[in-house]
């Protein structure tokens, strides 16, 4: 019978029988409800010889970072984490570059190096010297979902889509062997695991946010200034969505910066020639298709109003209404 529990039992098995019983792990912690639970199964299978690494890039939103440590304390039983800030590798990685491939791709290399020295790191606390010898045995734990195997061509290289930073973004020459506990789930069942674990709902339902992070959001190069300037118009969305109560109502929103394109507007008297923002609401069960969300047309004038006035640098404010197929939920 296919019960969350005997899910959760099976899993836990089998991660067991993966690690063996000396194995260590890490686990790459994102903040969001995938790799809190592959984290929170871990934990059950080996306890404490798993520590979680939670990875700044740079490429998160507005006091993300923050929150995520401090969600993190009270939910995954305990695990150990250490927090790696890394925003100037990533951003040194990602200069000149405006492919959506090729930022994923480079995103995708740096989190596993990252997770390379973190291995070698706590490794060496350990005391085990030979941090060479001993990382071929290392285990890195993932959150990758069925949808994100399916949409990266499922590592056989037919009908690739997006190379999901977790998947088709992994560097050839990984040493890591993977964990992913929950590569034959969709997000609701996730999500229900996710509870039946005892995660707090914070975390279960908290909604989608890519691995790469605002990095495929910045539609051109990104730089720190861009970064700053999509931090603060995706807060302002954020938070009036979250007021409006339309939370649980939408899957995720999006905010992308047009970072090439300019256009021409007026405030006060001044003319200016800033950036637009696209704002993508959707709903969906799974991502791999959705619709776009018919959120009221008050929300959306207050969120075009504050953006405007508040964020230098955008004089645009615009509605994606395209359902997934044929757009896809991330511009990039
Ligand atoms: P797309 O843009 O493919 O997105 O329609 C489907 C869902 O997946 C999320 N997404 C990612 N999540 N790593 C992730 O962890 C990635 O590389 C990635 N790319 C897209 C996206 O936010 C949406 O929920």
């Amino acid at each position: 019978e296919w019960t969350m529990s005997n899910v959760i039992d099976e899993q836990v098995e089998l991660i067991r029988n993966q690690i063996g019983e000396d194995g260590t792990a890490i686990c790459a912690l994102s903040g969001g409800v995938d790799s809190a639970v592959a984290a929170a199964l871990v934990q059950r299978a080996i306890g404490d010889r798993l520590t979680c690494v939670y990875v700044n890039h740079g490429l998160m939103r507005l006091r993300e970072s923050e929150e995520i440590e401090r969600a993190f304390s009270g939910s995954t039983g305990g695990a150990k984490l250490v927090v790696v800030d890394a925003e100037e590798r990533f951003l040194t990685a990602l200069a000149g570059v405006t492919d959506p491939e090729q930022k994923r791709k480079i995103i995708g290399r740096e989190f596993i190096r990252v997770f390379e020295q973190a291995q070698e790191d706590i490794l060496r606390e350990q005391g085990v010297v030979d941090g060479g010898e001993a990382r071929r045995k290392a285990f890195l734990v993932q959150g990758t979902l069925y949808p994100d195997v399916v949409e990266s061509g499922g590592g056989d290289g037919t009908s690739n889509i997006k190379s999901h930073h977790n998947v088709g973004g992994l560097p050839d020459d990984l040493t890591f062997e993977l964990v992913e506990p929950l590569r034959q789930l969709f997000k609701d069942e996730v999500r229900a695991v996710g509870s039946q674990l005892g995660l707090p709902d914070e975390i279960v339902w908290r909604q989608p946010f890519p691995g790469p992070g605002l990095g495929i959001r910045i539609i051109g190069e990104v730089t720190k200034d861009r970064l700053d300037t999509l931090r603060a118009a995706d807060a302002i969305a954020r938070e009036e969505l979250t007021l409006a109560g339309l939370d649980r109502d939408i899957w995720q929103c999006p905010v992308v910066l047009l970072a090439d394109v300019r256009s021409v507007g007026v405030q006060g008297d001044h003319r200016t020639y800033g950036h637009p923002i696209v704002l993508r609401p959707v709903t969906s069960d799974d991502a791999m298709t959705a619709d776009w969300a018919k959120v009221p047309y008050d929300v959306l004038s207050k969120i075009s109003t504050r953006i405007t006035n508040e964020v230098d640098d955008i004089n645009r404010v615009t509605l994606d209404v395209t359902s997934k197929p044929p757009g896809t939920i991330e511009w990039e």
